[in-house]
């Protein structure tokens, strides 16, 4: 007979710079998510120095580790999975969380599950989803809108993803971290340029529209970034109401043209009943507001707390990919696989299509 106990799964996610554990259980139900964030030691540098984020990684782990263990109440004996990201994410920092969990697996005598950290995202918004029936969702479109990417899946259930389009160049939040800092904001200027927007006029300054053609659902970002360093190069000084004015027309584009190809998408892809947005840009309050009032189909969002990078997604994905293997009977002992340190593109469009 099957065993009903609940599985606790700890999560470890440490792609980028955010320091991450969390306990979850049966893949939906948070204990615990603890995130060391190194935003204010990379804000000097203007972004994420790899050697720093991997140094601070190794020194925040353990006591990350301790406090998530503590804030869910459990110790390591009660967890009966541990996940990790595998990738894609920079390498150093990945190799702090991947030798960390690995250790922590043949000490502990716990299986180990690999995790990709992007399919991961949809999992973060996935458990801010309350209230409805999972599968009332699926098949949904699928978006992770993050500093490193800007992916739309189709996705069939959790453990389904089918990339169906990805940026040719720049993810968008890393768009809005490079205007920002060409701007003189501090890094990540996403959440700044939405602040001074909100007091902006979005219609003063007119901005290119990247890839228009409905057949195509790829993003494009370099053509808005490089229209932005003309122009602030043509305005030359830059006052309160010009910045304002400035960050409100290029975010109204930079989110427009993922309203715009989600509403093509969702032409292409007529069985999907919403869309799960996922990743740091899903925090945009303006991007919600218009997602929910631009397309005549459902959004979801993550709560704020699972918006960036978080251990619980982690965990979440972990907890599916595990029990699917199990079904499908195959080895989950084996641990000699290694980090990868970039999206599998060609893999993944040659499944690109309607
Ligand atoms: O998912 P995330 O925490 O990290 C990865 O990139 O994986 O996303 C961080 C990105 C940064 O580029 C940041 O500027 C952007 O998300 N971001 C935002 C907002 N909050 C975070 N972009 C626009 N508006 C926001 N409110
Ligand atoms: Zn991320």
């Amino acid at each position: 007979m099957e065993n009903l106990k609940p599985m606790l799964v700890l999560g470890v996610e440490s792609s980028c710079d955010e320091t991450a554990i969390a306990v979850v259980e049966d893949g939906t139900k948070v204990l615990s998510s603890i995130i060391a964030s190194q935003t204010a030691i990379h804000d000097q540098f203007g972004g994420v120095v790899p050697e720093v984020a991997a140094r601070e990684h190794l020194r925040a782990i353990v006591p990350t580790f301790q406090q998530a263990l503590r804030a869910a109440n459990v110790s390591i004996d009660a967890i009966d999975l541990i996940a990790v990201t595998q990738g894609p994410g920079l390498i150093g920092s990945l190799l702090v969380g991947i030798s960390f969990a690995k250790a922590l697996a043949i000490a502990s005598a716990k299986p180990l599950q690999p995790v990709d950290h992007v399919n991961a995202h949809l999992h973060g918004a996935l458990l801010g989803v309350k209230n409805i029936d999972r599968r009332q969702l699926f098949p949904c479109l699928a978006l992770v809108v993050s500093g490193g990417h800007t992916n739309l899946y189709f996705m069939r259930h959790e453990t389904d993803f089918r990339l169906v389009a990805t940026t040719i160049d720049d993810a968008c939040g890393e768009c809005f971290d490079k205007v920002g800092k060409m701007l003189g904001l501090p890094y990540p200027a996403g959440p700044k340029i939405e602040v001074i927007a909100s007091s902006g006029d979005r219609s003063r300054y007119e901005m290119p529209r990247m890839i228009q053609e409905k057949s195509r659902l790829e993003f494009s970002y370099s053509g808005l970034k490089t229209h932005m360093v003309n122009l602030v190069r043509k305005i030359g000084k830059i006052d309160k109401e010009t910045m304002a004015d400035l960050c409100a027309s290029f975010q109204e584009e930079a989110l427009g043209q993922i309203i715009r190809k989600l509403g093509h998408a969702h032409h292409k892809f007529p069985a999907a009943k919403s869309i799960v947005i996922a990743g740091g840009v899903a925090a945009n309050k303006e991007f919600r507001r218009r997602l929910n009032t631009e397309l005549k189909i459902p959004s979801y969002f993550p709560e704020l707390s699972y918006c960036g990078d978080n251990a619980a997604m982690i965990a979440a994905l972990g907890w599916y990919e595990f029990n699917k293997a199990r079904a499908a009977g195959l080895a989950v002992e084996d641990n000699s696989w290694d980090a990868y340190p970039s999206y599998n593109f060609i893999k993944h469009f040659g499944e690109i299509g309607g």
